[in-house]
């Protein structure tokens, strides 16, 4: 593994081997034993796109490895004014032991990875969000054991997030069903992979896709960027919501995630999001550990 691009790109054994060292990481963390993993390196951190957790949590994370985190917001470098990410990522290679980015197109990332010599990790792209399903995944294995026999259900818009949710509860072994609007619907190679398992459906209606589910997952309608179209995606997302009715088509012990931040009463009820706020923050503290092994896997022997 060399970069964290997408999550199509990691192998079932390499998503067990990132979340076993999430759990030593937590427990060390917990336990207050020192684990400098990455003393010395420097991680860049480029924000196109506006953040609380994934920020705070790189950059406290590479704190705590003994290593130094720069914040990087783009309309403070030259890609913002237009300098080539190809150059960006030829002049950040010769600083940097690793570059982690939030940005629109998924190319950018892929970019960085080709034209730079470093360890790139994609923190939110349109297409995907690997380090948010990394965390959920570590969520779902701590609190239900393991990943056997699961069924996880999506609901919602098919973004970044349902691409990456999709693809990576199906390596890890769950079935998933996914509910989403017409012309809302998950990208083509995502769907393409995730019929090629035989433990996924694809319906319109959430009711069906709860059915046995253990673990329920949303996220907002309107993603960052489309702020343009929340009205016009409040009305096709009606009813796409994890509310009491979803709560109660799932299995009786289901457990509700959201990646944050999250919009009372409309993807998920207040009474839902309240009922669940265990999980859901510990989710967002899961982001923490699982970066920090995804960092170490990265680039400590770099
Ligand atoms: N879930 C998530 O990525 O949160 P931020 O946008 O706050 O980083
Ligand atoms: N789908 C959301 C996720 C935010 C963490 C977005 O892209 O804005």
């Amino acid at each position: 593994m060399k970069h964290l691009l997408k999550m199509m790109d990691l192998s079932t054994e390499e998503i067990i081997d990132i979340l076993n060292l999430a759990d030593q990481l937590k427990y060390e963390l917990k336990h207050n034993i020192p684990h400098p993993l990455l003393r010395g390196k420097t991680l860049g951190m480029i924000f196109q796109k506006a953040s609380t957790r994934t920020r705070v949590s790189f950059e406290t994370g590479m704190y705590q490895l003994g290593g130094y985190p720069l914040f990087l917001s783009s309309s403070d470098l030259q890609i913002g004014r237009g300098e080539p990410v190809q150059d960006t990522a030829r002049v950040l290679s010769r600083y940097l032991d690793g570059i982690m980015i939030r940005t629109f197109e998924q190319k950018e990332v892929e970019d960085l990875a080709e034209y730079g010599s470093i360890p790139i990790i994609n923190g939110l792209t349109d297409f995907s969000h690997p380090c948010q399903v990394l965390a959920d995944l570590m969520t779902i294995r701590e609190i239900k054991g393991s990943f056997d026999g699961l069924k996880m259900a999506y609901i919602g818009d098919g973004n970044n997030m349902a691409n990456s949710l999709i693809t990576g509860c199906l390596k890890a072994g769950m079935s998933v069903a996914a509910a989403c609007p017409q012309n809302y619907h998950p990208a083509a190679e995502v769907l393409e992979f995730a019929q090629s398992t035989g433990r996924f459906t694809l319906t319109d209606d959430p009711h069906t896709a709860a059915q046995n589910a253990d673990v329920l997952i949303t996220d907002v309608w309107a993603s960052m960027g489309q702020e343009g179209e929340a009205e016009k995606r409040r009305i096709a997302f009606k009813g796409y919501q994890i509310n009491d009715s979803i709560v109660e088509a799932a299995n009786k012990d289901a457990i509700v995630l959201h990646c944050l931040p999250a919009h009372r009463e409309e993807e998920i009820t207040s009474k839902v999001f309240e009922a669940h706020a265990k999980e859901i923050f510990e989710e967002a503290e899961n982001r923490l550990h699982a970066q920090k092994a995804v960092m170490v896997k990265l680039m400590a022997d770099q």
